[in-house]
């Protein structure tokens, strides 16, 4: 009997473990994806002022989310743990760069920043994590 609740409790756990990965990796592919641009003072500025142009008035000035607004769904709040798509450099770039299919609420900047703009912004909204 004991053993027989150890070994379930081992599958219970082994579950547990799987769901997490999977949650952390919403996008497999993009999540491979290294950032390039390192978190330096000059990429964090830049990320700032990118991200004050072109994302404040959706996610907020301070990126805790925006309800001013009236997409469905509000903007999510990106200095929090939760990443619906994704919590790697690679998978917010893409999010980033593509948006979120297929409403694309969160739309894509593919034509507006060039890749390494991207990757400066991620290491900005990576610096507001709580
Ligand atoms: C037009 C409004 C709008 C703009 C502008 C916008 N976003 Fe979004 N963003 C959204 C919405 C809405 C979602 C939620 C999409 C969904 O889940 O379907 C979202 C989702 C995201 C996500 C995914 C969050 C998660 O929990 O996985 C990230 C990251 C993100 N946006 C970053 C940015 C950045 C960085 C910019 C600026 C370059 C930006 N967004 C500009 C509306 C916007």
């Amino acid at each position: 009997m004991r053993v027989l609740l150890g070994g379930m409790l081992l599958i219970v756990l082994l579950v547990a473990r799987l769901t997490t990965i999977v949650t952390i990796a919403q996008n497999p592919a993009a999540a491979q994806v290294k950032n390039p641009v390192a978190a330096r003072p000059e990429s964090l500025a830049e990320g700032k002022r990118l991200y004050l142009r072109y994302c404040a008035s959706c996610h907020g000035a301070n990126a805790e989310g925006g309800s001013g607004n009236d997409l469905i769904p509000a903007a999510p709040d990106l200095t929090d743990k939760e990443w619906k798509h994704g919590s790697t450099d690679g998978e917010i770039f893409a999010v980033i760069k593509n948006g979120v299919p297929p409403e694309l609420n969160m739309v894509p900047f593919a034509d507006q920043l060039k890749d390494a703009d991207i990757w400066n912004v991620v290491n900005y909204v990576r610096s507001l994590a709580k």
